[in-house]
């Protein structure tokens, strides 16, 4: 999960003693608010964001850090500098860490390794959303009691909807099985192909979610194109939205996940996800906690 110089881009490969740690320094979430004082931070947001990005100045500022955000539109990107060039621009300037999201895949990969200070996934194309997966499991640990030793043997997550575009699936299907967990996708084949990172793929959603501990809805992301993925709004409601129906039939300590932004009254009905059942707030709350251990652990040289 962290390369030497403590860069965070990929979960794909990660151990679980250092996913633990994480989780664990993010439970007690006890900081005296000056551990990284004098510290800097870029966050480098290429691509739109409310939680990624205010969590981290969140994060960044608690731990007496700044953080100074930088966006695709008004920066010297628009004229044609390349990722590159803006990545050795903010390294020149002396900060201590960069986050950063980007649409391309390998984006966070090729920055991290042509800079010398920490850079930190804040989201890469489809494929990776690092400190995500790790609010995640912070929701599922504290849900389930498993927040001693942070082991997920015995508990079954479905992840359903929109797979293939998710950075999020990808961070969470590495993620959740190093910790342990059973990690069942759903969704329609072109969103959720068979086989998908390894993991069963289930077409019944009622039937996946019946024994599930934790469902995790995905946004349809009509961005990347996922619109064509689908037939009818109708056709995708009927089989894979998380209806109150669905969400009464689930076990009584299972808990109801979405990343955010949500697709109200497509992926999952309002009232779930405003509902009893629902963490999704929690979820916000937990990538703050997980940002700032995350922080501290990049910054702490
Ligand atoms: N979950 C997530 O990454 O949300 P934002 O795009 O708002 O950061």
């Amino acid at each position: 999960m962290w390369t030497p110089k403590r860069d965070l881009v990929t979960m794909h490969g990660a151990e679980a003693a250092a996913i633990r740690a994480v989780l664990h320094s993010a439970h007690l979430d006890q900081w005296a608010g000056d551990e990284c004082t004098g510290k800097t931070v870029a966050n480098l947001f290429f691509e739109d964001s409310t939680r990624t990005r205010v969590s981290f100045s969140m994060a960044a500022g608690s731990l007496g850090a700044f953080a100074v955000d930088l966006t695709a539109q008004g920066s010297s990107m628009n004229k044609g500098e390349t990722l590159l060039d803006t990545a050795w621009t903010i390294e020149s300037m002396g900060f201590d860490a960069i986050v950063m999201r980007h649409a391309e895949d390998d984006a966070a990969e090729t920055v991290a390794s042509r800079v010398r200070c920490p850079v930190i996934n804040a989201g890469s194309g489809r494929v990776q959303h690092p400190t995500q997966a790790l609010g995640d499991a912070l929701v599922i640990g504290e849900a389930h009691a498993r927040t001693e030793g942070w082991d997920f043997s015995g508990l079954r997550v479905v992840i359903a909807g929109d797979i293939i575009s998710s950075r999020v699936a990808g961070s969470n299907i590495d993620s959740l099985r190093a910790l342990g967990a059973e990690v069942v996708l759903a969704g329609p084949a072109p969103m959720a192909p068979d086989g998908f990172l390894g993991c069963a793929v289930a077409r019944d959603f009622d039937a996946a979610i019946a024994d599930a501990d934790a469902v995790m809805m995905l946004r349809i992301q009509f961005e990347r194109g996922a619109g064509k993925l689908v037939g009818s709004r109708e056709e995708y409601i009927r089989g894979y939205q998380l209806t109150q129906a669905r969400a009464a039939a689930m076990k009584a300590d299972a808990i109801v996940m979405h990343p955010g932004p949500m697709n109200r009254g497509l992926e999952i009905d309002p009232l779930v996800a405003d509902g009893p059942r629902s963490r999704i707030r929690n979820q916000v709350h937990s990538g703050v906690r997980v940002r700032r251990a995350v922080l501290h652990h990049a910054l702490d040289r």
